[in-house]
């Protein structure tokens, strides 16, 4: 898609870019001495040995032996790739990446963002000079949308006719498909193409660099459909691209909060009522991409929704999403709107000042997370309590390992009334490790150190494992076996593109972690991963048949359990 990005533009960016305000923003950062600290946002810690030092500009944690530049923090942190933190980095300094022509990677794109803005263009000069521009102009001004509004958002409007984009900008065959790459122009049956949108009001909808990429229509008045947005094109993916992401950031790089609503008309109303930070997703639910993407630009997100039905549910659906990406340092909260009312509607009813103050009283997730299992069960009773933890268990359980998860476990014991176990002894805050080196493999848990030489070495799934293993229940045991399942179906496969196949960015970052760990060997990695494979097993089966001998004692074996249990006496090792 682009060049290689030329070195000299790297260290400069590396010379002019402040690690402090880098990290900073992300992570709270405390002044200690000539650094800063905070708790490593790398691993779990309850005292800070995550240092950052303004004069080397370096990161570096004691604790877990991350270290790197403002670069590499942004890659790790944020989860980018090179030249995405590269991007980033940039656009926080307000340079421009300069790409060196020679190597291109990918296809290119270039014709299809050239032709998505000349499009973008000429819907906005349509509504100022159409025919037809007075309907649009008034329907815009029927809303409320002040000229300046739609000139910040770039609203245009397409006339009616099925030929307005494919006469002025089809002009050649060439460009003809290049308007169909852009999702511009569909295809009759018999072949001949026409104008997607027509007699609509354009909403442009720009990616986090401010290139058009795609296109929502709405009609003028009623009818169906009432909006119209791009196809999936090479450039556009709905799951991805946030509206208002770009106009948001324009107004306020580093917003302490970012607004989630549903439609385009909600940001440009807020907008215009000087709410300037609120995004919409393309009429899909809120994608883990999504969140990733906003928590890059603020570490605060609200989620608006409608209050009915669709809406809750709709609220739910976004929490689950969230809970993985819940790293400390990022929050998220709920704001339910009356029901019937959407953020452009009830903003113009109850004022500016009034909005703020429900955005300010939003739900954060905890109290809602609970407010909401607890709305499932009786919290009066024994078994309603019991209830209650059973499920919220699976929901803490997927979220990142951290200050925010242990609060919200203590939490939990307190609503369904348990004293909270003893807290594990923090053992790094005695003794911080003051050296870089990473742990050695041999202490972390077996399953993960499977992972671990499964990803590293993925050959060692040619072999034949240890029989019984099928039934081994631990930990991370599901990811050994999609990883096995993944490595068999595609016989040769190298680390790298393993990791590649996982697209749930936490397990990405985990198996990415897990390809580098020093495992300090290995000209046995099979055996390795056989042995342990098979201590894992047999452990399990000495503990079901005690299980079973402890039964017995007690009352009678079902048949079923008598098998089992004759089954694993006979077999070796029990
Ligand atoms: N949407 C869509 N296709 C539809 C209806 C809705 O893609 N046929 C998406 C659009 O992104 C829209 C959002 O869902 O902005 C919210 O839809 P809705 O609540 O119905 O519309 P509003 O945004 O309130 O639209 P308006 O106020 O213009 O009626
Ligand atoms: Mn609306």
């Amino acid at each position: 898609m682009a060049g290689a990005i030329p070195q000299h533009f790297i260290d400069e960016l590396l010379a002019r870019a402040d690690i402090v305000d880098i990290i900073g923003r992300r992570v709270p950062l405390k002044k200690a001495g000539r650094e800063f600290q905070a708790c490593c946002p790398f691993h779990s810690e309850k005292t800070p040995s995550f240092t950052v030092s303004p004069s080397k500009q370096f990161y570096h944690c004691f604790g877990c032996g991350a270290h790197g530049s403002a670069l590499g923090f942004l890659m790790e942190y944020d989860r980018l790739n090179f030249p995405e933190a590269v991007e980033e980095l940039a656009s926080s300094l307000g340079l421009d990446v300069p790409r060196e022509a020679a190597f291109e990677q990918g296809p290119d794109h270039r014709p299809i963002y050239d032709m998505l803005e000349q499009a973008a263009r000429q819907f906005e000069h349509q509504l100022r000079q159409h025919a037809d521009a007075p309907r649009a102009v008034e329907y815009l001004r029927g809303r409320g949308v002040s000229g300046e509004i739609a000139g910040r958002f770039r609203l245009g409007y397409a006339p009616p006719g099925w030929d307005r984009l494919l006469t002025t900008l089809g002009t050649d065959e060439n460009r003809i498909r290049r308007l169909a790459d852009a999702g511009l122009i569909t295809e009759q049956e018999d072949g001949k193409p026409y104008d997607r949108l027509r007699d609509r009001i354009i909403f442009p909808i720009l990616d986090t660099r401010g290139r058009v990429v795609g296109f929502g229509g709405r009609l003028l008045g009623d009818g169906k459909p009432k909006y119209l947005n791009s196809p999936e094109t090479p450039v556009f993916h709905k799951g991805r691209e946030l509206y208002g992401l770009y106009e948001a950031r324009q107004a306020d790089a580093h917003p302490v909060r970012l607004l989630v609503v549903e439609g385009y008309m909600d940001v440009v109303a807020l907008a215009q009522f000087g709410v300037s930070n609120a995004v919409a997703t393309l009429g899909t639910a809120t994608t883990a991409d999504h969140l990733e993407k906003l928590y890059r630009a603020t570490p605060e997100v609200v989620f608006c929704f409608d209050g009915d039905r669709a809406g809750r549910e709709a609220a739910w659906k976004a929490l689950q999403t969230a809970l993985p990406l819940m790293r400390d340092g990022r929050q998220a909260r709920f704001l339910f709107l009356p029901d019937g009312e959407d953020p452009d509607s009830l903003i113009r009813t109850i004022g500016a000042d009034a909005f703020a103050e429900q955005v300010a009283a939003a739900k954060p997730l905890s109290t809602y997370l609970f407010d909401h299992l607890a709305g499932q069960v009786d919290t009066q009773s024994i078994d309603g309590r019991a209830r209650l933890g059973e499920l919220a268990r699976p929901l803490l359980d997927r979220l990142p390992q951290g200050v925010f998860r242990d609060m919200m476990q203590q939490a939990l014991y307190q609503r369904i009334g348990l004293n909270p176990p003893p807290a594990p002894a923090p053992q790094a805050a005695r003794m911080p490790r003051r050296s870089a080196a990473p742990r050695p493999g041999g202490s972390i848990p077996p399953i993960r150190r499977a992972v671990a030489l499964l990803v590293q070495h993925p050959e060692v799934a040619d072999q034949a494992l240890p029989s019984g293993w099928e039934r081994l229940e631990a930990n991370g045991i599901d990811l050994l076996r999609q990883m096995l399942d993944a490595v068999r179906a595609s016989p040769g496969i190298r680390s790298g593109a393993l990791v590649e196949r996982w697209e749930d960015p936490e397990t990405r970052r985990l198996l990415a972690r897990l390809a580098i760990l020093e495992l300090g060997i290995l000209d046995d990695a099979a055996e390795q991963f056989r042995g342990t494979l098979d201590r894992l097993t047999q452990e399990q089966r000495r503990e079901e048949c005690d299980a079973l001998l402890s039964k017995s004692r007690d009352a009678p074996l079902t048949s079923e359990e008598k098998q089992r249990l004759t089954e694993l006496l006979r077999a070796p090792g029990a």
